[in-house]
């Protein structure tokens, strides 16, 4: 199979899930001031949509305990959007009293992470979602729909790109306007990938498709590449390449934003985020919780930076 070379898009839109999926995971306390002045700076670095928490539950994610104290500290900027994850009506009723304008929903393509990360099946998780979308929808909350485990399960191995199709499918008849494709432990491959957003999109356009690749296997730009030639033009990134699931063991982080931009910068192609500020941003949150970016570029970057 060869892979196809479509057109690709003029310009990208980035989501930024640093503050949630970077900071989810890790096992330092990250103080409330140090999530806001990253939110702040991702903003500063042009980011439109940036991810900044979840209202899960405490127990499950304790690192996103203080997500209604980091909603009510940022400063919110026109044009810019805050999602945050949600799994059920509770957190919903949390989000919404957060003031927040967009919610994602989270499910997963394969029945044992499911069980892992939110604790049902995935047949309970569509049901459970359903009320969570139409409250949402009512109060005019835009809902984005996650699916885990597109291209492997850490429990369950390789997961057919037909079962990512049918919970794709029903996320978007649930009113869902974007569906972002996770590759949680990031074992996929630049065909399978193409493999994969095939069967999605025979049942939802492509133009309400994201992809969100765990870097774990060195593959995530890659696969972004070959997205991107079948038309994808959201790429869900983390700065300094942080991220990973609690859920998902031994899964790194997610493809890092400087990395995305730098290639994207290189191929023409428009994502509005200024690569120096950028990685800024990265410096300053990865000396916080005392790592070093994870980002090739980034690195680069900070020896320049440094020089
Ligand atoms: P459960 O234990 O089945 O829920 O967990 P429950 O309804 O029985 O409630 C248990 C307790 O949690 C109760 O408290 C509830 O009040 C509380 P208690 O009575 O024991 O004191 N609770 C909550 N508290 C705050 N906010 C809430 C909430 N809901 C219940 N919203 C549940 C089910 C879904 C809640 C749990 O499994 C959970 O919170 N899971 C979240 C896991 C998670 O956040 N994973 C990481 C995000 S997903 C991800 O990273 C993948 C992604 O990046 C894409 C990719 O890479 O693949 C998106
Ligand atoms: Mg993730």
């Amino acid at each position: 199979m060869a892979m196809s070379a479509g057109a690709l898009p003029k310009s990208v839109r980035i989501v930024e899930v640093g503050p949630r999926d970077g900071l989810q995971n890790e096992s330092a306390v990250v103080p409330l001031a140090a999530k806001v002045a990253l939110i702040e700076a991702l903003v500063g670095a042009g980011l439109k949509t940036i991810e900044s928490g979840s209202f899960v539950s405490p127990k499950w994610v304790p690192q996103m305990a203080d997500t209604a104290e980091v909603m009510a500290a940022i400063t919110r900027t026109p044009g810019v959007s805050y999602p945050v994850l949600v799994p059920n009506l509770k957190g919903l009723e949390a989000a919404v009293a957060a003031g927040v304008e967009e919610i994602a929903v989270f499910g997963a393509a394969s029945e044992s992470f499911s069980q892992k990360n939110i604790n049902c099946s995935i047949a309970d998780s569509l049901e459970r979602f359903r009320p969570v979308v139409d409250a949402a929808l009512a109060r005019g909350i835009r809902v984005r729909g996650y699916i885990s485990c597109v291209l492997g399960c850490p429990y369950e191995g390789d997961v057919a790109p037909a079962a990512v199709a049918s919970v794709a499918k029903a996320l978007a008849d649930m009113g869902c306007y974007e569906i972002s494709l996770g590759d949680t432990i990031g074992t996929g491959t630049p065909l399978k990938a193409q493999a994969m957003i095939r069967a999605v999109q025979a049942v939802v356009p492509v133009e309400r498709l994201a992809v969100h690749f765990h870097d774990t296997w060195g593959q995530a730009l890659a696969n972004i590449l070959a997205c991107l030639e079948l038309g994808v033009a959201v790429i869900d990134s983390a700065v300094a390449g942080l991220g990973g699931c609690p859920y998902a063991k031994g899964a790194t982080g997610n493809v890092a934003t400087e990395d995305v931009v730098y290639m994207l910068d290189g191929m023409g192609i428009r994502t509005g985020v200024d690569l120096a500020k950028l990685a800024a941003a990265g410096r300053a949150i990865t000396a916080v919780i005392g790592k070093a970016p994870a980002s090739k570029v980034a690195q680069v970057l900070a020896k320049q930076q440094a020089a």
